[in-house]
């Protein structure tokens, strides 16, 4: 459960971070504030390519930004984009690979809470790192 100061604070961040998105060839600029459970917010961006399919998604910044800083557990992100986007497939992915449970509160960019669901309610019937282990 989120509070409603968390979610405020996450929304603000994402809010603040999709002004780095370096979107050039969509003009559809994503922000993303990860909140892990060490209590640390991870922001990311979307950055397009001339080659198109190389572009990274702002969800992805923020999960690969804190996991390479060492953080495995997420409680929550916020996403914000002019619509009220929803985070692709691929993102979903990734976010489940670190939990089912997280938040994933998706808002627009005057703030407007959009969505609010987890993880698996974005990717039921996933597959993940159980199906990896030799004695399920
Ligand atoms: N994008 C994201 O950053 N996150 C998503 O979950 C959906 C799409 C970005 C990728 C690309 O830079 C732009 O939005 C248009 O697809």
């Amino acid at each position: 459960m989120l509070t409603d100061d968390t979610r405020q604070e996450l929304i603000e961040v994402a809010r603040n971070a999709q002004q780095w998105a370096y979107a050039p060839y969509s003009n559809y600029a994503v922000g993303a504030a990860l909140l892990s459970n060490s209590g640390r917010i991870y922001e990311g961006a979307n950055v397009e390519n001339a080659v198109y399919p190389v572009t990274m998604c702002a969800e992805r910044v923020a999960v690969f930004k804190a996991v390479s800083e060492g953080e495995r557990e997420f409680s929550a992100i916020a996403v914000v984009t002019r619509d009220g986007g929803s985070p692709c497939g691929s993102c979903r992915q990734v976010l489940a690979e670190f939990g089912l449970d997280t938040i994933v509160v998706i808002a627009d960019e005057e703030g407007q809470v959009c969505q609010e669901t987890t993880v698996a309610g974005l990717l039921p019937h996933s597959f993940g790192p159980s199906n990896l282990k030799e004695t399920p």
